[in-house]
């Protein structure tokens, strides 16, 4: 027999689910494994209005059929006035603010991020309870811009102590030790952060499936996402970041940025934490810490997995579409059991 372990309500809390054709063919691929996901609002154009989420948060559940999956919905950040949150606020769970042209369709994220600017809108999302969800970099040298971020995390936690602040797909020691300092500071983590290094990206052939923003970084800052993911650490939940793009626009010259791992995900945490004696811990970290930070009620469900071999596809197709998960092509050590 082999080795059998359950989930109960995995949680996605970073998640890219596109539009169209590609939603369509990814929305599956996340909703037949996890109960909910935060959903990142960088469509072209960006999720601005209430109509825009609702019509959105329609076609994600058309795209995922009969599962049982919560969609939970996030604005592209603005100067959104006070009024037009408390319109919004029971559509949303949180807003995820770019700096200007940081990442994939982010052109018309935030373009200064000084204090004074963002307070209006900040300071209803804190009165109104509305979680603030960041991409922190900045734009300085590539290993660098998320250190130098830290700065405004921490300008923006102390001026707003009430408002919940989430240090998206955290890549290094620095943030993690951010994470103490302001209790209104916490952080989602990636699948693929806490497996691969720069080294792994670009160190012998370069490897564009792998290829994401913020990108991998050293071993040490590794080492520092494993310990506080692997020990459930009650400010960090899983996010994936799970992010496709069309294969011709990764392996093409100008490789777009994205690791998309939304059809492996589950099963390869489950294999981390295996090996590193922690699945004991797996549960909170890709659930429980999530429903007590985002104050969510999820969909009851249970996923159970088997310790046997997967052999990862090399990739996933529709009519129009063809998206290349991590791993392809490789053998991952727990499958889902149907
Ligand atoms: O690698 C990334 N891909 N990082 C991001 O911040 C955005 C994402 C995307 O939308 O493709
Ligand atoms: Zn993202």
């Amino acid at each position: 027999m082999s080795k059998i372990f359950s989930i109960s309500k995995p949680l996605d809390m970073h998640l890219h689910l596109r539009d169209n054709d590609m939603l369509n063919l990814v929305g599956p691929l996340t909703s037949n494994t996890f109960c909910g996901a935060i959903i990142m609002p960088n469509l072209v154009p960006p999720v601005t209005t209430k109509e825009a989420v609702v019509a959105y948060k329609n076609r994600i559940k058309q795209a995922c059929g009969n599962d049982t999956f919560e969609p939970y919905m996030t604005l592209f950040f603005q100067n959104y006035s006070r009024e037009f949150l408390e319109d919004v606020k029971d559509e949303i769970t949180a807003i995820k603010l770019y700096p200007a042209g940081i990442t994939t369709n982010s052109e018309t994220g935030v373009s200064s991020m000084d204090i004074e600017t963002l307070r209006p809108t900040l300071q209803a999302m804190s009165d109104l309870g509305i979680i603030l969800c960041i991409h922190g970099e900045t734009n300085g040298f590539v290993m660098d811009r998320e250190a130098e971020f830290m700065p405004i995390y921490e300008s923006i936690a102390s001026n707003f102590p009430n408002l919940k602040i989430i240090m998206e797909h955290i890549t290094t020691k620095s943030a993690v030790e951010m994470l103490d300092k302001y209790p209104n500071l916490y952080a989602t983590i990636t699948l693929h952060h806490l497996l691969i290094t720069l080294d792994d990206v670009v160190g012998g052939m370069l490897k564009p499936h792998l290829f994401c923003k913020p990108i991998a970084k050293r071993y040490e800052d590794r080492a520092a996402l494993l310990n506080v993911a692997l020990g459930a650490n009650p400010k960090v939940c899983f996010g994936s970041d799970s992010a496709p793009h069309p294969k011709n626009k990764k392996e093409s010259c100008g490789c777009a940025a994205g690791v998309f791992t939304a059809p492996i995900a589950l099963q390869v945490l489950t294999e981390l934490f295996e090996k590193h004696n922690c699945l004991d811990n797996l549960q909170k970290f890709v659930s429980d810490n999530a429903i007590n930070i985002y104050g969510i009620n999820p969909p009851s469900k249970t996923i159970t997995l088997e310790k046997a071999d997967f052999k990862v596809p090399s990739s996933y197709k529709n009519d129009t579409e063809t998206v290349v998960p991590m791993y392809a092509n490789e053998v991952i050590k727990w499958s889902l059991v149907n």
